[in-house]
């Protein structure tokens, strides 16, 4: 067998009223094209019945009723003129995408072609493949693409995304490569006397190579995104809003496996736990099932029910620890890293990055950092990001925090961008409508507790994180982003201001692009807020750590508060107290649900061992009693807590801010 490429149909559902027309462009009206469908390009050159054309062999799946078509290297010529596809246009849409499924057995480092769109003598559009690279040519320019997902000769799925400014290849809807595409914008591309030209870039040459099937055009440039499973979230791991499991169950056998899906795959079924919907596999698609077919009889999961909390593992850290930070890097594993402080007498300061290896956190990678006060990591397109919010020696210098890169070929972060900051103590990265945030909380600037906390917005264009707003704040800890409704909430947490801790914190909203005062509420020592839902109720809890100020002038049990779990009326528009709980030093709460259970932890920082009252505490949510502790720990002090899952095992990671150890705690689930 000499060349064998197949590509095969993806059966697609899109939306048919796209039009070439644009908004942003002034096109005059007759440009338009009556409505571009998607076509089917095998399916319009190779005749259904009867002969097949020169040269062309059909393979069939009996198991799948599936079929490929095979080329043989001579005497190809399918072609058609484009206005069969596209009624009454003069211009080639500008955004569209193109989908096949293929076997690629390549020969020597020849070029073979599976779909040249023009004239004789001009490439609108082309596809080409050779052994190291698939490129795109659209309007005579080239953009390759290294062959990395082709090469094991198995079946693999290819979409081409063409958008104004970039072409995205998308490859078995997991690898996404964006590049980016120079070009007048709109093209206005003439198609005048273009053809389809089928497995050949040089018609009536008979230069084709190998074998194809069904190959699908479809305007609009986010085709590949819609005929891809939803990415499972980055965070998925610290999203604790989600059920304990993993995304994606395949019925009837373990899950997850979305890449399972292969070309002769029709009809295998997958739940998605995230999207909340049956999947259907059609040759080599996930697609969301429209018709409703019956919910799988058992649920992919039993509910579990929380017994105890059992020690795991100690993680020791260079220095006291006031925060760790728990993230997935797609393909790389789960990490976790701790804001550690210079340990007495010694001169560097740097944090350590802990993978998740055979159960247990070793040792990853150090990072420099000055008085680490908080971790964040965030993805922006495919890329991975760990931002320190650094508190530095002296708070009348500017000091400097550190946005790390994740470098995908070194699996190592690398430094990327410094956002000056004074004594900051919480980055915050959200999106809002598809842009990225990140906000700092500066606590104080010199003597004073006021000083501007900066809001940056991550800038496309320049690759970096740029202003986008100061807030004034008074002895911020904690930014806290949240959305109901459609409303964009960012929430500062106030622990001092200068003279007392009995002070305000303060929810802003955005309005007109800036973020503007919603609502203050009274605190003491505020640290950190936690947003969480519970079915239709919104909630926020402060943790109050301190009482400090004229209020307490003995300064009697200053880590002793009322901390303040607040819930929206959303009739009224603001949050009013729902609960209020005696908690001790009190810098974290963690909302955690487990099974169909919701928990609050609070941490304790200051807990002394023989204290027996200040243990650590864990609510448990009981509907009309509300919040009930359910569990009390006797751990070391600590600071934040995360929670993570590693397949059925559910872990809690706390930070210890008194000294070098760190731990891992795990759940003990009752037996059902
Ligand atoms: C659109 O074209 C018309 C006529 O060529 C011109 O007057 C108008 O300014 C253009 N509008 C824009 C937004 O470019
Ligand atoms: C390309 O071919 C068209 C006719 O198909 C002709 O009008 C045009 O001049 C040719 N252009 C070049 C650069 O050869
Ligand atoms: C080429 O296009 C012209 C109109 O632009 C049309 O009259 C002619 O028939 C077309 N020729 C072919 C071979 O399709
Ligand atoms: C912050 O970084 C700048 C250069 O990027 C440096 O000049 C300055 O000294 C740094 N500040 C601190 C406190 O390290
Ligand atoms: C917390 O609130 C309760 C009830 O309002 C009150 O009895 C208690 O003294 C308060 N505790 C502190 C430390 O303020």
């Amino acid at each position: 067998m000499d060349l064998i490429l197949v590509l095969k149909k993806i059966l697609f559902l899109v939306n048919l009223n796209l039009i070439c027309k644009r908004v942003h462009g002034n096109i005059s009206s007759q440009t338009s094209c009556a409505g571009i469908l998607p076509a089917d390009l095998l399916e319009e050159s190779i005749p259904k019945y009867g002969f097949l054309p020169n040269g062309v062999s059909v393979l069939y799946d009996t198991n799948s009723h599936a079929h490929a078509y095979k080329f043989s290297r001579n005497n190809i010529d399918l072609q058609f003129p484009v206005s069969k596809v596209f009624k009454n246009c003069l211009y080639f849409p500008d955004e569209f995408s193109i989908f096949f499924v293929i076997k690629h057995e390549p020969l020597y480092d020849k070029k073979e072609c599976i779909l040249h769109i023009g004239q004789d003598n001009t490439t609108l559009v082309s596809i080409q493949l050779s052994r190291k690279y698939i490129v795109l040519t659209y309007n005579n320019r080239k953009v390759q693409y290294r062959n990395f997902a082709l090469k094991d000769k198995k079946w693999h799925s290819v979409g081409f995304s063409v958008s104004a400014s970039d072409i995205t290849m998308t490859t078995d809807c997991v690898n996404k490569r964006r590049k980016r595409l120079k070009r007048k914008w709109p093209s206005n591309l003439p198609l005048k006397n273009a053809t389809f030209q089928i497995a050949s870039c040089a018609p009536a040459r008979g230069v084709t190579l190998g074998h194809i099937k069904d190959l699908i055009f479809i305007p609009g440039a986010d085709a590949a995104v819609r005929a891809c499973p939803p990415k499972t979230p980055q965070h998925r791991h610290l999203d604790n809003r989600l059920p304990a499991v993993p995304d994606v169950y395949r019925i009837g056998s373990p899950g997850p496996r979305w890449d399972d899906c292969t070309w002769t795959d029709v009809g295998d079924i997958a739940y998605d736990l995230h999207a909340k919907s049956l999947k259907v596999c059609v040759n080599g698609i996930w697609q969301h099932v429209t018709v409703n077919i019956e919910a799988p009889t058992k649920a992919p999961e039993l509910p579990r029910r929380l017994d105890y909390i059992d020690y795991y593992q100690d993680i020791r850290t260079p220095g006291p620890s006031i925060d760790v930070e728990l993230f997935t890097i797609d393909g790389e594993g789960t990490f976790a890293v701790f804001a550690s402080s210079r340990p007495r007498k010694s001169k560097k300061d740097i944090s350590i990055v802990y993978k998740w290896r055979k159960k247990k956190f070793v040792f990853y990678q150090r990072l420099n950092t000055d008085a680490a006060q908080c971790w964040k990591f965030f993805a922006i397109d495919n890329n991975f990001f760990l931002a320190v919010a650094n508190y530095g020696k002296d708070s009348s210098v500017q000091g400097n925090s550190t946005i790390f890169k994740w470098h995908k070929r070194r699996k190592r972060f690398k430094e990327f961008q410094i956002i000056p900051t004074w004594t900051a103590r919480d980055f915050e990265h959200f999106v809002m409508n598809d842009k990225h945030y990140l906000a700092v909380a500066n606590h104080a600037k010199g003597s004073s507790q006021m000083v501007d906390s900066g809001i940056y917005i991550w800038s496309t264009k320049l690759r970096r994180f740029k202003l986008f707003q100061n807030i004034m704040t008074t002895g911020a800890y904690d930014w806290t982003y949240f959305s109901v409704n459609g409303y964009h909430f960012l929430a500062a947490a106030q622990a001092f201001d200068g003279f007392s801790t009995l002070t305000d914190s303060r929810i802003y909203v955005l309005q007109d692009k800036q973020f503007v005062l919603f609502q203050t509420m009274e605190t003491n020592g505020a640290t950190d807020l936690e947003y969480f839902q519970i079915g239709d109720s919104v909630f926020l809890a402060v943790a109050n750590a301190y009482n400090y100020g004229p209020q307490n002038i003995d300064k009697k049990q200053e880590y002793l508060t009322n901390s303040t779990i607040y819930k929206l009326d959303k009739g009224r528009r603001v949050f009013k107290t729902f609960q209020t709980i005696e908690t001790f030093s009190a810098v974290d709460w963690e909302f955690v649900t487990i099974g169909d259970e919701h928990f609050l932890i609070v941490s304790n920082a200051q807990n002394r061992a023989l204290e027996g009252d200040h243990l650590t505490s864990i609510y448990k949510w009981r509907g009309v009693e509300k919040f009930v502790r359910v569990h009390q720990m006797d751990v070391l002090p600590n600071t934040d807590w995360e929670v993570f899952t590693d397949k059925r095992d559910v872990y809690f990671v706390y930070s210890n801010a008194k000294g070098k150890t760190s731990q891992v705690l795990k759940a003990v689930f009752t037996p059902s």
